[in-house]
């Protein structure tokens, strides 16, 4: 096991790149067995989610290689249409899988992917949106088995804008006989970027980024050579990052619209925010004033994966801040590691209300999963004196490289092993 050893207290100064979006890159993965042709994802980061969705590939039987940070899949010689459980229990959001399976093979099992550490994470949306695309679905001992001849296409309406069924629903109505009209889409910029991808391939997807996503069902799908859009949860990672520390910091790659109103809070804490195309820049004295609330919504609103590192913020600033989780039931499981760094916040059902301390102090802290992880790397990196962040196995799901891109910009940050 290893962990980061933070000094607290250095001001970011610099630049940093973002990687492509791990919530872009995993349905990519999927998407890639819808064809028999070659399909190359550039950009892909080194983080373990992507290496899992490369295992599970493996799995059924395609050849899936590594060239630098581009991924090279023929899945010509697929042959399976099932999933391991270590592996959809590895990775929850392997569920989307079941879209590709059964557009390319007509059937797919996988052992029900278990509750995660930030909700129980059902997926009954998925399975009600696969049963209306002519999907017979049966589930015995804990797997999921799913048979259809040719999918037909249908009118769909999800009743929450669930980002994997959206994902799901358009794996499995691209090559279906008619069309499939979908309501109540998930909007986020990862699903335009799936429909982009698909559409690259042959598809014809349409209005991704609106509530009603149209999905003309096609017979064939090519290979494609694609780079995913930048991963917006790692640029509000480190703009909160550099907000916390002080100091002033440019992120590349992300665009002020995809980022949602994490700009607009970081405005009311206090720091200064320009950006330009691309690039967003923060100048921020470290001296932050609390937001008064955050509410996590499905895109545009504030993102449930930066509700972890905004409490973090606030615990460091000066006021209160009430802060709602609306999408998952418990992702405050970081809130006793930072207690323990002498935050003080109350948690009660999907509220948390925070009373900024104006700086916490260092402590050892340990990780429970991806986002409240870099949680507390964030309030480590404010903190006073110094801290420990075990169990990187959490963070490394989803940033690459991150004390690399902290050191860059001046933090006192170093990965060492237990
Ligand atoms: C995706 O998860 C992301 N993961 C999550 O990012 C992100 O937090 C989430 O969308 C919301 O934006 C990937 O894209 C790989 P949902 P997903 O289906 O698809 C409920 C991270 O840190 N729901 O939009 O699982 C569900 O319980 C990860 O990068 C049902 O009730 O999210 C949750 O309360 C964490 N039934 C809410 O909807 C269903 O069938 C949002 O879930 C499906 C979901």
């Amino acid at each position: 096991m290893e962990k980061y050893i933070i000094g607290g207290g250095k001001r970011l100064y610099g630049s940093v790149d973002v990687a492509s979006a791990k919530n872009a890159v995993l349905p990519l993965f999927a998407a890639s067995v819808l064809t028999e042709k070659r399909v190359t994802i550039r950009g892909v980061p080194a983080i373990s989610d992507a290496l899992c969705m490369a295992q599970i590939l493996r799995e059924l039987g395609a050849d899936v290689r590594f060239r630098g940070e581009d991924v090279i899949v023929d899945s010509a010689n697929a042959h399976s249409h099932e999933i391991p459980p270590s592996l959809t229990r590895e990775l929850r959001s392997s569920v989307f899988m079941l879209g590709s399976l059964l557009t390319r093979f007509g059937c797919a099992r996988i052992a029900y992917p278990g509750g995660c550490d930030i909700g129980l994470r059902p997926i009954d949306l998925h399975l009600n949106a696969l049963k209306q695309l002519g999907v017979s679905i049966s589930e015995q001992g804990g797997y999921i088995f799913c048979r259809c001849g040719r999918i037909r296409g249908a009118e769909i309406l999800l009743d929450f804008p669930s980002v994997g069924a959206t994902e799901n629903i358009l794996l499995a109505a691209v090559k279906a006989e008619g069309t499939t009209v979908l309501q109540g889409a998930a909007k986020e910029p990862e699903i335009v970027d799936l429909q982009n991808f698909l559409n690259a391939m042959g598809a014809r997807v349409s209005g991704a980024g609106g509530d009603v996503i149209r999905i003309e069902g096609v017979k064939q799908l090519g290979g494609v050579n694609y780079r995913p859009i930048k991963d917006r949860i790692e640029a509000g990672t480190y703009l909160m990052a550099c907000a916390i520390c002080g100091g002033e910091t440019e992120v590349r790659g992300v665009s002020a619209e995809n980022i949602g109103l994490l700009l607009h809070k970081l405005r009311e804490n206090g720091c200064k925010i320009h950006t330009k195309n691309d690039k967003i820049r923060i100048e921020s004295d470290g001296r932050l004033v609390c937001n008064r609330r955050i509410e996590t919504m499905p895109f545009p609103g504030f993102p449930t994966d930066l509700q972890a590192q905004a409490t973090a913020l606030n615990c460091g600033a000066h006021g209160s801040a009430l802060i709602v989780e609306n999408l998952f039931e418990t992702r405050y499981k970081y809130v006793p590691e930072l207690q323990k760094m002498g935050a003080d916040i109350e948690v009660k059902g999907r509220s948390a209300l925070v009373r900024g301390a104006g700086r916490l102090h260092g402590a050892s802290l340990v990780a429970g999963d991806l986002r409240g992880g870099a949680a507390l790397v964030l309030a480590a990196l404010g903190a006073e004196g110094v801290s420990e962040v075990l169990d990187l196995s959490y963070i490394d799901r989803g940033y690459a490289d991150m004390q690399g891109k902290l050191r860059k910009l001046g933090a006192e940050i170093k990965r060492v092993r237990v």
